[in-house]
């Protein structure tokens, strides 16, 4: 497989491939008005002043988050041209986008979210729950071969109880890093969002002993006050 990188135009028309937003523009304050509670007040003001919500609009992402796999991508270059891919927990779809857009037409983009997606033209969505026994059975019979990466931007709703978001968010991230093992290839790519501290520390052990190269990664796109932080597993050493 060769590297496909560099600007020009995605599958919507737009440029692509800029990991930054261009600017900050002018502060929005939103004033709590009506039936609006303080904290909506807030996470309204903040999606206002976010230059990465304004940037994916620009680019036609469906979501912010497309910026963080662009970051990691770059970084870390899995997405090669020709690469099968898994996007686990791919609603709306902003990381299917980044993936189809990199490996192109030779690769194959599968993703599946509890939530229904729009259809995004190269990827293939499945609309079911990751955790059922059905789950990897599916992915694979859609994949029909082995895969070369394995995404997993997955959470659970927030309970507002931290510990509890943290098991929660384990918990996907290990039966993610059990289903990669599953269909990688050798050499493969595993890439999964984890919580800062706490029982990240099993997960990795796992993972350095299955891949060759093993990172943690925080994205600038990713906010500072989320305690998200993403595994980056390169090489995968075969079953
Ligand atoms: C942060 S969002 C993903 C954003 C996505 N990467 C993008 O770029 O648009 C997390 C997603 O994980 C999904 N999710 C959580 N648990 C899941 C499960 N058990 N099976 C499938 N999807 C799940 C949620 O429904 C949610 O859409």
């Amino acid at each position: 497989m060769t590297q496909r990188r560099g600007g020009g135009r995605n599958a919507r028309g737009q440029e692509r491939n800029t990991a930054r937003p261009s600017g900050r523009g002018l502060t929005v304050r939103v004033k709590t008005a009506g039936k609006r509670s303080v904290s909506s007040t807030r996470w309204l003001e903040r999606q206002l002043n976010d230059p990465y919500v304004a940037e994916a609009k620009k680019q036609g992402y469906r979501s912010r988050a497309a910026f963080k796999l662009l970051q990691l991508d770059d970084k870390f270059h899995f997405l090669k041209a020709g690469a099968r891919v898994v996007d686990l927990g791919a609603a709306p779809g902003g990381w299917c986008q980044v993936a189809v857009d990199r490996v192109g037409e030779r690769g194959k983009v599968i993703g599946i979210d509890l939530l229904p997606m729009d259809p995004i033209p190269g990827a293939d969505l499945i609309e079911m729950d990751f955790m059922s026994e059905e789950a990897p059975d599916e992915l694979k019979r859609r994949l029909d071969g082995l895969a070369n990466v394995v995404l997993s931007d997955m959470a659970a709703s927030s309970t507002g109880h931290a510990q509890t978001d943290h098991l929660k968010i384990m918990a996907l991230a290990e039966t993610a890093h059990d289903f990669a093992k599953d269909v990688l290839a050798k050499g493969g790519a595993f890439v999964c969002k984890v919580l800062q501290g706490g029982a990240t520390g099993e997960l990795l052990k796992l993972l350095k002993r299955d891949f060759d190269e093993v990172k943690h990664v925080k994205p600038p796109a990713s906010r500072s006050d989320s305690a998200e932080i993403y595994v980056v597993a390169l090489g995968f050493r075969g079953p």
